[in-house]
């Protein structure tokens, strides 16, 4: 059980503390930090089952493209030292860029079909820089359970495919998508939606929920309910609206158990994404 939350930014330190724990479990919880409650419940569920609990909080800038918001991602440090609090974690890990990054390093390589498709297609080599950073966190803090929100299904599904394909031991915990009470999921972005904005991004649960019903009443058929949702998505820029397997190959039918829809969306300028495993 916890005691006092600890704040460590370089790896020597964090190695020599956890190699104290060796007989014990440890829980990792991975975040960009601007910690909500969708974070708080991948914290909580990591406290329930492990003996020790780290948070990293770290603002990767391999996994920004150029121009996008790395710079201006939120960060609101006070705020979530007051939730890893809380939550009774033991170790918040606040590296610097220079800590995680040296010059000319070895970097992970997404799958070129999985890694370019859906999230990749706009934002390519974005997974390379998530899978970099997630395998360098994995090492450092050597955990024995990791939690990802299926909120970003390819990446939770990428990191899946990571761990078994070069072999790490470590058992991936996905976390169902928490949702505010209109429905949007949580997400650090959400502070950038105006309030106009914000009720026309409820359009996208109400699509999800919407292809669901769709789907009990008997449609399999992918093209019709993607066209079903993108018409309940026509006053968004709609970035892509796909259904595909869970592993992320294309099907022609619902698999039911085995199917995913994702979800990518502009909403004035803020870019949403959302999804439903079937
Ligand atoms: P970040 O966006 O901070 O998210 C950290 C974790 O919280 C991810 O596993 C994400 O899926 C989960 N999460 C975010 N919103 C959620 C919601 N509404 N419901 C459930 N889970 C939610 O994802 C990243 O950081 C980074 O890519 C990272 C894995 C830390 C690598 O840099």
């Amino acid at each position: 059980m916890s005691s006092k939350l600890l704040i460590i930014e370089r790896v020597v330190d964090l190695k020599k503390i956890l190699a104290d724990k060796k007989n014990r479990s440890v829980g990792f919880v991975p975040t960009m930090g601007a910690l909500h409650n969708g974070h708080r419940t991948l914290i909580e569920r990591a406290r329930a089952e492990n003996d020790f609990v780290v948070v990293s909080i770290f603002v990767n800038p391999t996994q920004f493209l150029e121009g996008e918001d790395f710079s201006k991602y939120p960060r609101t440090f006070e705020k979530d030292h007051e939730i890893c609090r809380l939550a009774n974690v033991d170790i918040i890990f606040l590296p610097t860029v220079n800590e995680i990054y040296k010059s000319d390093d070895i970097s992970v390589i997404s799958p070129i079909k999985r890694g370019y498709i859906l999230e990749g297609f706009s934002r390519p080599n974005h997974f390379n820089g998530v899978l970099t950073v997630v395998l360098k966190l994995f090492n450092i803090v050597q955990p024995t359970k990791a939690y990802f929100g299926k909120k970003d299904a390819q990446q939770l599904i990428l990191i899946n495919q990571m761990v078994q394909d070069l072999y790490l031991n470590i058992e991936i915990v996905p976390i169902d998508i928490v949702r505010d009470r209109d429905g949007v999921a949580l997400s650090s972005r959400n502070v950038y939606l105006s309030q106009d904005d914000r009720i026309i991004a409820r359009a996208i649960p109400n699509s999800l929920i919407s292809a669901s019903k769709l789907i009990m009443t008997g449609e399999r058929n992918i093209i019709k309910i993607e066209t079903h949702i993108k018409n309940e998505l026509k006053n968004l820029q709609i970035e892509y609206v796909s259904i595909l397997k869970r592993d992320l190959t294309q099907i022609d039918q619902i698999e039911m158990g085995n199917s995913i829809i994702l979800i990518a969306c502009k909403v004035g300028g803020v870019r949403l994404i959302d999804n439903l495993w079937i």
